[in-house]
């Protein structure tokens, strides 16, 4: 049987940062707001002109780098992302051009949040059916472009950044499941502006499609929903809560990822935390987490990782790994 490893990981962040004091000069905040209801002290922001594709090429070269690979042995490339550099052609295929890849399938994800686990799913999909052998993943998003920056329930939470995987068929066991749904019923919860007869078309004719977002009732489901998933990818591997080692959950807000850190009884230093430094990076923001507990040697060969994320859709998902 062919299995899918991660055999490497990398992750790319904008230089500039956009600190909660600075936001306190742009909108009616104050940093002991943002950090006692999200966790966030700080976001990074791509300069003008910096592109999805451009945070995702340096980390999918770090994590090839890691994997001990080169561009040319990628045979399958995948970037989710909810920020693409244009309509098309996708990011994926901008981003091979830049890696001087040719000829490997390469495509977009969207799925919000969510979309660095949808393709990890679909990534491993190809690799256990032997339809490839090197898959890079990426999850990458310039969030800020689709920020509107005098919306304080909004403006505070979200970020730039990119993280990556490479992905390897092998004979040890790698990713042991994956688990991805969606819910569009709940797509008024949190979009982006709708085309229709009440769309503002001032918005529109700026090319912005804004995020909008009722974050108390977002809260509350991603908690519930989050809280169901970890039951369905724990019961599908015959596993405990007590056989996972380190929780890499999506990033969105430190009093989301503590209730699940409670509901899987794990102590909260086996959760990886990033969301103080990196804010809500969407897509990016499992890989971007995954490759700083990596990197810094606390996920190490042989752990059990459980990866999650819940984001617009609703989509929502998970991935049990063994590094
Ligand atoms: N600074 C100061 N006050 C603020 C700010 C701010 N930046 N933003 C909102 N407030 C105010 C509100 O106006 C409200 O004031 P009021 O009581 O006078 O009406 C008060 O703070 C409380 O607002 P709530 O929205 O109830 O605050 P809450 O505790 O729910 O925190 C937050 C808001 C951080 C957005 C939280 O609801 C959240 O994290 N939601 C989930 C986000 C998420 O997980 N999204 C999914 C992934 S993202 C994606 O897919 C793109």
């Amino acid at each position: 049987m062919i299995h899918a490893r991660i055999t490497g990981t990398g992750s790319y962040l904008p230089e500039r940062i956009l600190t909660n004091q600075d936001l306190e000069k742009m909108v009616e905040t104050s940093d002991t707001w943002i950090r006692e209801r999200t966790g966030i002290e700080q976001r990074h922001i791509a300069e003008k002109g910096q592109l999805t594709s451009d945070l995702a090429e340096p980390a999918a070269r770090r994590a090839l780098e890691a994997a001990g690979k080169i561009p040319s042995d990628v045979d399958l490339l995948i970037v989710a992302t909810t920020t693409p550099d244009r309509v098309f052609p996708s990011t994926a295929c901008l981003l091979q051009q830049k890696l001087g890849i040719h000829g490997s399938p390469a495509f977009d994800i969207q799925a919000v949040c969510t979309g660095f686990v949808y393709a990890l799913s679909v990534a491993e999909k190809f690799i256990k059916t032997g339809a490839a052998r090197c898959a890079l993943v990426i999850g990458a998003e310039t969030l800020s472009r689709i920020v509107n920056w005098q919306d304080r329930g909004t403006c505070v939470l979200f970020a730039d950044g990119a993280g990556a995987v490479v992905l390897e068929a092998s004979e040890e066991p790698g990713i042991i499941s994956t688990h991805i749904h969606a819910d569009g019923a709940y797509e008024s919860l949190l979009t982006t502006v709708k085309p229709g007869p009440d769309v503002d078309l001032d918005k529109l004719a700026d090319g912005t499609a804004f995020i909008e977002m009722r974050g108390n009732e977002v809260f509350k489901i991603a908690v519930n929903t989050l809280g169901r998933i970890v039951d369905e990818t724990v019961d599908a591997a015959g596993m405990t809560y007590a056989d996972i080692d380190w929780l890499v959950p999506h990033q969105a807000n430190i009093r989301i990822i503590q209730a699940t850190s409670r509901k899987l009884d794990l102590p909260m230093e086996r959760v990886v935390v990033t969301v103080n430094k990196h804010g809500n990076t969407s897509a990016a923001s499992v890989p971007l987490a995954l490759d700083t507990a990596v990197r810094d040697g606390r996920i190490k060969r042989g752990d059990t990782i459980l990866l999650e994320a819940f984001g617009g859709g609703f989509t929502w998902g998970s991935a049990l790994i063994r590094f």
